[in-house]
């Protein structure tokens, strides 16, 4: 049986809560991208995550908390820490600290490490206050897919090994979460760019009269953060990027190939035109990225064109998009 799409209702929202407290999976709705959740001290409950997503068990889990209170029960804070979860909660940062005892291994993938995030999507918020556990939940999609941006998106992917999604319409942010590693004393490491950047993070701690180093990556470590492995949220159709709209314009008059620009007006003028807004606006490309790359890919496309944000634009979000893009770009799967 398909799972169960349910709209945001009071009743509904009581019973999903009551599923996650029981040791049940609920799709969920987050800022970002909707997310699988399932009660994150209940290691069963976890695992069944991994199950359900395809997902290597070496992958660990980001919790999700209502508040840093919750937040300080699962990992040891530091000074940096708790100024960047003050001000930055509820909201698309996630921190990773060390663990403590009270979470289980299944969420970390057995490392010293925990992530954490505190959603600000008002019915991620309520669900995590009707059940009253943290949440574990990665992206709701195939491992190595494009993330969803909408309840029928987490039903394409998951429909057949989950029972219920939570529809909350499409995400804001429309890109995953920016992830930071503060488990080092004076150290803060951006693990995967997202809408928040490492310069203002870094403002705020200097604001609050404390200093951290900006650490590099060094190697990509799947066990360091899997996210930045070369080949993730891909479509099935291979994907080619354009740094030049002449190139944009050449391939245009190809059928085969799906030409997805930034910017564009909102009725494509061919069938194999797609435009992630009408605006220019990073927040509206970011908001369509993923919606668009599933739609380019159910066409049967032989290829997809997309073009990338202009290196002059250095936002945290130009920057987030071009990581996501070079990643649904890299080498294809075996
Ligand atoms: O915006 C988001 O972060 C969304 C929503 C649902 O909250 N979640 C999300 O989860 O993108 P996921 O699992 O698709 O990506 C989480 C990333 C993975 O690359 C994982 O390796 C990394 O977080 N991660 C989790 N725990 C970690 C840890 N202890 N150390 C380093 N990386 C970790
Ligand atoms: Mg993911």
């Amino acid at each position: 049986m398909p799972a169960r799409i349910h709209t945001p209702t009071p009743r509904n929202l009581r019973l999903l809560a009551g599923v996650l407290r029981r040791g049940g999976l609920v799709a969920i709705p987050t800022e970002t991208v909707y997310g699988l959740a399932a009660n994150a001290l209940d290691a069963r409950a976890c695992r069944r995550i991994f199950q359900a997503k395809r997902r290597p068990a070496h992958d660990p889990l980001i919790v999700h908390v209502p508040n840093l209170p919750a937040a300080e029960q699962l990992a040891e804070f530091n000074a940096a820490a708790r100024v960047l979860a003050r001000h930055f909660w509820p909201g698309p940062l996630t921190l990773v600290l060390p663990r403590k005892a009270a979470v289980p291994d299944v969420v970390t993938s057995g490392q010293s490490t925990v992530a954490l995030r505190s959603p600000s999507h008002p019915l991620a918020r309520r669900l995590l206050k009707l059940s009253g556990v943290p949440l574990a939940a990665p992206s709701a999609n195939l491992f190595g897919y494009v993330s969803p941006t909408t309840a029928l998106h987490v039903q394409a992917g998951l429909g057949r090994h989950i029972a219920h999604i939570l529809d909350g319409g499409p995400c804001q942010v429309g890109v995953e979460s920016t992830i930071v590693d503060l488990s080092e004393q004076g150290m803060l490491r951006v693990l995967r760019p997202g809408a928040i950047s490492a310069r203002q993070l870094l403002a705020v701690i200097r604001a609050a009269g404390l200093t951290l180093r900006l650490g590099r990556i060094t190697g990509r470590s799947p066990v360091l953060a899997p996210g930045l492995l070369d080949q993730h949220y891909s479509p099935h159709t291979p994907l080619t990027l354009c740094r030049q709209s002449g190139a944009l314009a050449h391939h245009s008059a190809t059928a085969g190939t799906a030409v997805i620009r930034l910017k564009g007006s909102a009725t494509p003028t061919a069938p194999n035109a797609f435009f992630l807004s009408k605006t220019g606006s990073l927040a509206e490309i970011a908001r369509n990225l993923y919606a668009t790359l599933r739609q380019a890919d159910a066409r049967g496309f032989e290829r997809i064109l997309v073009q990338m944000v202009p290196p002059s634009r250095r936002s945290a979000l130009a920057i987030a998009i071009n990581d996501r893009l070079k990643r649904a770009a890299g080498k294809r799967r075996g």
